[in-house]
Protein backbone atom coordinates (compact mmCIF):
# COMPACT_ATOMS: atom_id res chain seq x y z
CA UNK A 1 0.00 0.00 0.00
CA UNK A 2 1.46 3.98 -0.83
CA UNK A 3 0.45 6.77 0.77
CA UNK A 4 -1.64 8.90 -1.40
CA UNK A 5 -2.98 11.83 1.13
CA UNK A 6 -4.42 13.01 4.64
CA UNK A 7 -7.63 11.97 5.44
CA UNK A 8 -8.42 15.41 6.31
CA UNK A 9 -8.44 16.41 2.50
CA UNK A 10 -11.67 15.04 2.21
CA UNK A 11 -14.58 16.06 4.27
CA UNK A 12 -16.99 13.73 5.88
CA UNK A 13 -19.49 12.43 3.41
CA UNK A 14 -17.70 13.54 0.31
CA UNK A 15 -15.30 12.09 -2.24
CA UNK A 16 -11.86 13.44 -3.59
CA UNK A 17 -9.83 12.33 -6.68
CA UNK A 18 -6.29 11.55 -6.58
CA UNK A 19 -4.10 10.78 -8.58
CA UNK A 20 -1.58 7.45 -8.42
CA UNK A 21 0.67 6.00 -10.59
CA UNK A 22 -0.94 7.61 -13.56
CA UNK A 23 -4.66 6.58 -12.55
CA UNK A 24 -7.52 8.70 -11.36
CA UNK A 25 -8.71 7.16 -7.73
CA UNK A 26 -12.15 8.55 -6.11
CA UNK A 27 -11.64 8.29 -2.38
CA UNK A 28 -14.69 8.75 -0.37
CA UNK A 29 -15.16 9.63 3.78
CA UNK A 30 -18.15 7.89 4.48
CA UNK A 31 -20.17 10.03 7.02
CA UNK A 32 -19.28 6.86 9.54
CA UNK A 33 -15.52 7.53 8.90
CA UNK A 34 -14.85 4.85 6.65
CA UNK A 35 -13.17 5.13 3.65
CA UNK A 36 -13.71 3.57 0.36
CA UNK A 37 -11.91 4.02 -3.22
CA UNK A 38 -13.02 3.31 -6.62
CA UNK A 39 -11.83 4.36 -10.24
CA UNK A 40 -12.59 8.45 -10.47
CA UNK A 41 -13.99 7.87 -13.98
CA UNK A 42 -17.70 7.41 -14.66
CA UNK A 43 -18.05 4.40 -17.03
CA UNK A 44 -21.39 5.76 -18.49
CA UNK A 45 -19.74 8.79 -20.49
CA UNK A 46 -16.72 10.11 -18.25
CA UNK A 47 -18.46 11.88 -15.00
CA UNK A 48 -16.21 12.31 -11.74
CA UNK A 49 -17.82 9.94 -9.84
CA UNK A 50 -15.72 11.50 -6.57
CA UNK A 51 -18.34 14.41 -6.62
CA UNK A 52 -21.18 12.09 -7.06
CA UNK A 53 -23.48 12.27 -3.43
CA UNK A 54 -22.63 9.66 -1.24
CA UNK A 55 -24.69 7.51 1.68
CA UNK A 56 -22.74 4.70 3.46
CA UNK A 57 -23.96 2.14 0.55
CA UNK A 58 -23.53 3.94 -2.85
CA UNK A 59 -22.36 6.53 -5.55
CA UNK A 60 -24.52 8.42 -7.60
CA UNK A 61 -22.74 10.12 -10.63
CA UNK A 62 -23.65 13.38 -10.81
CA UNK A 63 -23.95 13.82 -14.42
CA UNK A 64 -26.47 11.19 -15.39
CA UNK A 65 -27.45 9.61 -11.78
CA UNK A 66 -26.52 5.95 -12.37
CA UNK A 67 -25.41 4.79 -8.97
CA UNK A 68 -22.20 2.02 -7.75
CA UNK A 69 -21.98 0.38 -4.66
CA UNK A 70 -18.91 2.06 -3.01
CA UNK A 71 -17.83 -1.51 -1.64
CA UNK A 72 -17.93 -3.08 -4.41
CA UNK A 73 -17.85 -1.10 -7.99
CA UNK A 74 -20.76 -3.27 -9.00
CA UNK A 75 -23.53 -1.24 -10.78
CA UNK A 76 -26.54 -0.42 -9.01
CA UNK A 77 -28.23 0.67 -12.22
CA UNK A 78 -27.23 -1.80 -15.25
CA UNK A 79 -23.84 0.30 -16.02
CA UNK A 80 -20.64 -1.44 -16.12
CA UNK A 81 -18.76 -1.74 -12.80
CA UNK A 82 -16.04 0.29 -11.41
CA UNK A 83 -12.84 -1.26 -9.92
CA UNK A 84 -12.53 -0.70 -6.16
CA UNK A 85 -9.07 -0.71 -4.53
CA UNK A 86 -8.57 -1.60 -0.92
CA UNK A 87 -7.24 1.62 0.87
CA UNK A 88 -6.90 2.14 4.91
CA UNK A 89 -6.32 5.05 7.61
CA UNK A 90 -3.58 5.26 9.18
CA UNK A 91 -2.32 7.86 11.56
CA UNK A 92 -4.30 10.04 9.16
CA UNK A 93 -3.18 9.07 6.18
CA UNK A 94 -4.32 7.76 3.65
CA UNK A 95 -2.87 4.58 2.05
CA UNK A 96 -3.92 2.75 -1.19
CA UNK A 97 -3.27 -0.15 -2.89
CA UNK A 98 -4.13 -0.44 -7.17
S1 LIG B 1 -21.38 9.95 -16.89
FE1 LIG B 1 -21.80 9.06 -14.98
S2 LIG B 1 -23.86 8.42 -15.12
FE2 LIG B 1 -23.40 9.24 -17.08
Amino acid sequence: MKPIGSVHDIPFGEGRTFSVDGRMIAVFRLRDGSIRALDAVCPHKGGPLADGQIDLKQVVCPLHLNAWDLATGCSLSGQKPVASYPVRIDDDLLFLEL
